[in-house]
């Protein structure tokens, strides 16, 4: 495929040997084929959200002002973390709420892996943000991988046969929300 689909990566962990981080290396080595993926570095330059701060367009600080910029060049996301204290880790949510009001993840397609010891909690509060501020996710393009450290080495080698046909599953799926073949999504939760 000449015109390979742009992945925008963003892990969830700031750890160095993070398993998050080992995913994404195995997703970039599983999807080569088809996504150029680039990994979003700078999580963890991005300021503390403050609305004030994000009043006017291109008023808000250069390092979010860059952050947007990577996510619009992106056909498509994936998002990779783990759970902390049965919620998402801050510094995520944190980059997430500064494209709310900037829609930068508005019909987006996204692939959402929470991994972790379990995982399921921040996950589903995850994917609850991400469904309000109009991501494109399908049931296939989320998956949780409990216990991830027994799934994943070090080198981004899946060692679990069912993570990682998961994992090629959520490829295709978010393939084929990224080139429109497929269009059926999950619904945005209620507010209240
Ligand atoms: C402060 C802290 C809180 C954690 N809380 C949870 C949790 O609530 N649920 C869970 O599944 N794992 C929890 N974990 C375990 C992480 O999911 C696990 O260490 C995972 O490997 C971290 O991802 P990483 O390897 O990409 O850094 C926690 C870890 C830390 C350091």
């Amino acid at each position: 495929m000449t015109n390979k689909i742009k992945v925008l990566a963003i892990c969830g962990s700031t750890r160095q040997s993070s398993s998050n981080h080992n995913i994404i290396k195995a997703f970039t080595a599983l999807s080569n084929d088809i996504f150029d993926v680039q990994l979003y570095e700078e999580l963890t330059h991005l300021p503390h959200f403050n609305p004030d701060e994000d009043m006017a367009p291109d008023s808000a600080p250069a390092p979010v002002q860059d952050f947007r910029r990577q996510l619009e060049q992106a056909d498509a996301v994936l998002i990779s973390t783990p759970e902390y204290a049965i919620g998402v880790p801050g510094t995520l949510k944190n980059a997430i709420d500064w494209t709310v009001s900037s829609m930068h993840f508005s019909k987006k397609p996204v692939a959402l892996i929470t991994a972790g010891t379990s995982g399921h909690k921040a996950h589903q509060s995850l994917l609850g943000t991400l469904l309000i501020i109009e991501s494109r996710i399908s049931d296939d393009t989320q998956v949780v991988v409990s216990s991830v450290r027994t799934k994943v080495n070090d080198q981004g080698v899946i060692t679990d046969e069912v993570t990682l046909a998961a994992i090629r599953k959520l490829i295709q799926s978010l393939a084929g929300l990224a080139d429109g073949s497929v269009t059926a999504c999950l619904p945005p939760p209620s507010l209240f």
